[in-house]
């Protein structure tokens, strides 16, 4: 399969009892742990997308999938659910959550909203790295507004894909954005080649969608084209 990107709504998703059904019961007890009801409702969704795309992806019924995390809280599936490998990554914010799966690559994913612009402007010396910073201030100021928040979930997308979310420090990798290509280099202490990796971002009505892929070495020897993000409404459970 190609990488697939899900996205759903929370607004258009009706909470149902059999959706509810899908949780197991640390599930429900965290849900229930949400006071805001947005906040609620979209960790109901969140659950609901991953169970579905992955139990409809091993043949099993969504609510048998157990599930573990690494020391750094990335969630996988247990053992005895990884019938086949599949990597995964979830991102949820105010209006959108994304499911990225691939059963190829270390895959990571994060969204927000572009009108946390400001905030993200506000929060730049101390989240940016230093290259990143100097391009940034090198847009013209129209422009700075967007590129932080697509800074932003690149990097986001990068600590999702290798685990280790805040635990890698936000100014020892960076991004640059030379001829339209995001491309990223990686300070040696964190172990890791930039180039394996391929970065995409997307507008997505007023969300911003970045997603980080790794690549194997035949295809950075092979010339490698662009891995394709397929993107698919989820809408299950949403009559
Ligand atoms: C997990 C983390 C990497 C991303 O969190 P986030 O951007 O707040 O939230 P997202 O919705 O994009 O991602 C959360 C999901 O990532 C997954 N996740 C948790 N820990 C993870 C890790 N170490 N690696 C990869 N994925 C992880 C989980 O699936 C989680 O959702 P779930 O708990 O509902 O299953 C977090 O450590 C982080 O970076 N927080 C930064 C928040 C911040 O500083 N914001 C201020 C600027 S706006």
């Amino acid at each position: 399969m190609s990488t697939r990107l899900w996205w759903v709504r929370p607004e258009d998703f009706q909470a149902s009892p059999a959706a509810l059904a899908l949780l197991n019961t640390e599930e429900r007890q965290q849900q229930q742990r949400f006071i805001p009801p947005a906040k609620r409702h979209e960790y109901l969704v969140t659950r609901v997308l991953v169970r579905s795309v992955l139990g409809e992806m091993l043949g099993m019924p969504p609510e048998a999938l157990t599930f573990v995390r690494n020391e750094w809280g990335r969630p996988a599936l247990a053992p005895e659910s990884m019938q086949t490998p599949i990597q995964f990554n979830v991102s949820h914010t105010d209006g959108l959550v994304v499911f990225l799966v691939s059963t190829e690559s270390e895959v990571g994913v994060d969204t927000e909203l572009f009108s946390r612009a400001p905030k993200l402007l506000a929060l730049a010396p101390n989240v940016f790295a230093p290259q990143e910073l100097s391009e940034l201030a090198a847009l013209p100021i129209e422009d700075q507004a967007e590129r932080a928040v697509v800074l932003w979930t690149l990097k986001e997308s990068y600590i999702k894909a290798r685990g280790m979310g805040l635990a890698l420090p936000l100014d020892g990798f960076a991004f640059s954005f030379e001829a339209g290509r995001v491309s990223l280099k990686v300070e040696p202490t964190l172990q890791d080649d930039g180039g394996r990796w391929q970065f995409q971002w997307q507008r997505f009505g007023s969300h911003c969608i970045s997603t980080a892929i790794a690549t194997s070495n035949d295809q950075i020897q092979g010339g490698m084209e662009s891995v394709a993000v397929d993107y698919a409404e989820f809408c299950k459970f949403s009559d």
